[in-house]
């Protein structure tokens, strides 16, 4: 089987139903999908959870199935993968990277944390797992501030890799944590000018940013959040036009689940398109899903020595998330 692209290269069987196919050969094969809220809107629809990164761990640890089809990038399935080691974790391309993760390499992480000995490290989940083995403790957006909260006031802290994150977690938590020179290409394209254009056109819309936007638009923000935060605060405001920071695929569930109200993605600084988008993120399509499934196939493989570090930082912030 040809999988050299990353995902399973076969030809689809002429004239089938691939969402029925999908269902079936997830039930037969006692599967769970899993899916990103920056998924394609036909993935996110057919799977069984969609969520944010912290979700989707959680679900990964919980689920009692035999095969978790992770819907996302690579550090997502690597994450179920630790979580669920003997389990098979299917990420249905495995070409699918992140720019934050590509940057902070292990070995170059490793030596800062040698440099600085005494500091508790702290690492967003969007790593490898060779950065999780040499970390404390693993964060999502979603629980960074209550996992940094946590720790003693006067402890040292290293944060990586996202220094966007790292800078609002500062802010929020009075800390002074030692931030690793990290970003994702994705979110640093937003750009305080092309917000402020689209508040002047809707005046009254509450902006939503992923804090691994830059400073400068997580400061323009009503609401900073991960992606799950975001579509809860659209949800239960009573505001009915919303300017959303942070990749748009989120827009396709706060489409769902608000119908009436208004959402505008931001489009990158450099005005390519009307929105931005993760190009990994969006490489898993219906007949990818399907491949996967019916060959098991790419699978996800972490070195046993790996997981075995990296497995205490990411049970360690699931715990703490409780
Ligand atoms: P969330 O945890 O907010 O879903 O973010 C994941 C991610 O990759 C953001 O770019
Ligand atoms: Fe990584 Fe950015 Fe894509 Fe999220 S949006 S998966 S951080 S490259």
């Amino acid at each position: 089987m040809n999988v050299d692209n990353g995902y399973v290269d076969a030809p689809i069987e002429e004239g089938i139903d691939l969402k029925k196919e999908i269902v079936r050969l997830k039930q037969e094969k006692n599967a769970i999908i899993l899916a990103h809220y920056y998924q394609r809107p036909e993935i996110q629809d057919i799977a069984d959870f969609i969520g944010d990164s912290l979700a989707l761990a959680q679900i990964a640890a919980d689920s009692r199935a035999d095969i978790i089809v992770m819907c996302g990038v690579q550090f997502m399935g690597e994450t179920a993968k630790i979580l669920c080691l003997g389990k098979k974790v299917i990420v249905p391309d495995m070409s699918a990277g992140c720019s934050l993760a590509d940057s902070c390499p292990a070995d170059e992480f490793e030596k800062f944390v040698k440099a600085h000995p005494g500091h508790t490290v702290v690492s967003y989940v969007n790593t490898t797992a060779a950065v999780k083995a040499v970390t404390d403790i693993v964060v999502t957006s979603g629980n960074a501030r209550k996992i940094i909260d946590s720790l003693p006031s006067d402890a040292k802290i290293i944060f990586g890799p996202d220094r966007n994150l790292g800078h609002y977690i500062n802010i929020q938590s009075g800390r002074n944590m030692l931030l690793w020179d990290g970003a994702c290409h994705v979110h640093e394209q937003f750009s305080i000018e092309k917000i402020n254009a689209l508040k002047e056109q809707y005046p009254g819309a509450k902006v939503l940013v992923h804090p691994e936007c830059r400073k400068q638009v997580q400061e323009a923000a009503d609401k900073v959040g991960s992606t799950k935060v975001l579509l809860d605060y659209a949800v239960s405001s009573e505001c009915d036009t919303f300017i959303v920071a942070t990749e748009s695929g989120i827009l396709h569930e706060m489409m769902k689940k608000c119908p009436e109200k208004k959402f505008i993605p931001v489009p990158p600084e450099d005005g390519s398109c009307n929105c931005n988008e993760c190009a990994d993120m969006k490489k898993v399509t219906l007949e990818k899903l399907y491949n996967s499934l019916k060959y098991e196939m790419p699978l996800v493989e972490v070195d046993p020595e790996v997981a075995e570090k990296a497995v205490r930082p990411i049970k360690r912030m699931l715990e703490l998330s409780k």
